[in-house]
């Protein structure tokens, strides 16, 4: 999703009218999942982000809904939206377990009020579950030059955030890094800067040094110039991902094609890799003795397999890929022109709102990882 909607089950009790709801929920940013009234029993809807309890000023239905939500759907934040003086309502509200209480005023700062409180009610549940657990680290892995390492850690980056998850990107192609070309970000400080500034860092410092992409993922860029390369060590990248890792929902690692000292470090961080290969007899031939070095290295991350450019025509088939490698990918990924002009202009494919079956398997690909987080 690149519209930063929330999935929203809303609840109403039997004295609220359809004008009052519909004036609430009319932001196109509030996706809702369905409208009920909970005590005929919830409609099932495990895809719900958030909960919205519609009711009248100071209703005891209302306090019962926000109760009922609670037992009913754990984990999900639940916000009230009241006609009428919420004071008093409050912090009974409050008590009953709701993250926030919206006042029913005009329908447009309504709407616009009702959305922000679910927004943040999700996004601050979110880093409370990474505070608790550690976030995940990714490493995006191709043991050949070109098969779309940074194409599908950039887009995955884009499409985790743009999904409420923020995602930090950070690039270990330390020469010749192009995390900052794919997203369109000028690396006005990169991890060469970080790394000259010495000292450990912590989780603020490290935000100073993170260019900011619009669908709110953040990204640690490369060293511009392959020169300035050797100041960042193997030590330094299992700190910064430490660090990322306890503030930040996804970390993504976009590597060279090599497994370099670097790689190996991230590596050891990492929660999950992602292995991208191609349909030629390179890269497949790669692509497995890499997978068995993995193993010999004793890495036990679950590997995620991206088959990229799947649809092309060469003689290898899938059921050859499957033989080879012993395993099926769990990513189909097409080429597409819209691909090329995507990099091309430095804005990620999955932001794009055209329908196109490239971004189709990326949002796919992020769509694995939320669901396993969730
Ligand atoms: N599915 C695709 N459809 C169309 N073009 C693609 C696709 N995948 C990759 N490309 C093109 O191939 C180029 C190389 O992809 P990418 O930069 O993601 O590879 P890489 O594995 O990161 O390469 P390197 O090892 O050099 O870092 C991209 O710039 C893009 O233009
Ligand atoms: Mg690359």
């Amino acid at each position: 999703m690149s519209d930063q909607s929330v999935r929203t089950l809303v609840a109403v009790d039997g004295q609220v009218d359809g004008d009052l709801i519909e004036r609430v929920i009319r932001d196109p940013r509030v996706a809702v999942a369905a409208v009920g009234d909970p005590s005929t029993g919830w409609p099932a809807r495990e895809d719900a982000e958030a909960l919205l309890v519609v009711c009248r000023d100071g209703s005891d239905e209302g306090l019962e809904l926000v109760r009922r939500a609670h037992s009913d759907y754990p984990g999900r934040p639940v916000v009230v939206a009241c006609e009428g003086s919420p004071n008093g309502f409050l912090r009974k509200a409050f008590r009953a377990g709701a993250e926030d209480v919206v006042q029913v005023t005009t329908a447009e700062h309504t709407a616009t009020d009702t959305y922000l409180a679910l927004a943040k009610a999700v996004a601050r549940r979110d880093s409370e579950a990474v505070a608790v657990a550690g976030g995940r680290v990714i490493t995006v892995l191709g043991p050949k030059g070109g098969t779309g390492k940074t194409l599908v850690s950039t887009n995955l980056a884009v499409a985790l955030s743009a999904d409420h998850a923020r995602a930090v990107i950070v690039d270990l192609d330390l020469q010749f890094g192009d995390v900052g070309l794919a997203m369109g970000l000028r690396p006005e400080r990169t991890m060469y800067d970080l790394a000259l500034s010495g000292g450990a860092p912590d989780a603020s410092k490290l935000e100073g040094y993170l260019a900011e992409h619009s669908s709110g993922a953040g990204a640690l860029l490369a060293p511009t110039r392959p020169d300035h390369a050797a100041v960042v060590t193997p030590d330094g990248i299992r700190e910064i991902l430490r660090v990322l890792r306890a503030t930040t929902a996804f970390v993504i690692v976009d590597t060279p094609p090599a497994l370099s000292p670097e790689v190996i470090a991230a590596l050891d961080e990492s929660t999950d890799v992602c292995m991208v290969t191609m349909l030629d007899a390179p890269s497949l031939k790669n692509t497995k003795i890499a997978l068995e070095t993995l193993q010999l290295m004793g890495v036990t991350a679950p590997i995620r397999l991206v088959l990229n450019r799947s649809d092309t025509n060469v003689g290898i088939t899938h059921a050859d890929v499957v033989h080879i490698l012993g395993r099926a990918p769990d990513i189909l990924l097409p080429s597409s022109r819209d691909v090329v002009r995507s990099v091309n202009s430095g804005e990620p494919i999955v932001g794009s709102a055209k329908r196109n079956e490239s971004a189709k398997a990326l949002r796919a690909l992020a769509g694995l990882y939320l669901n396993e987080s969730s």
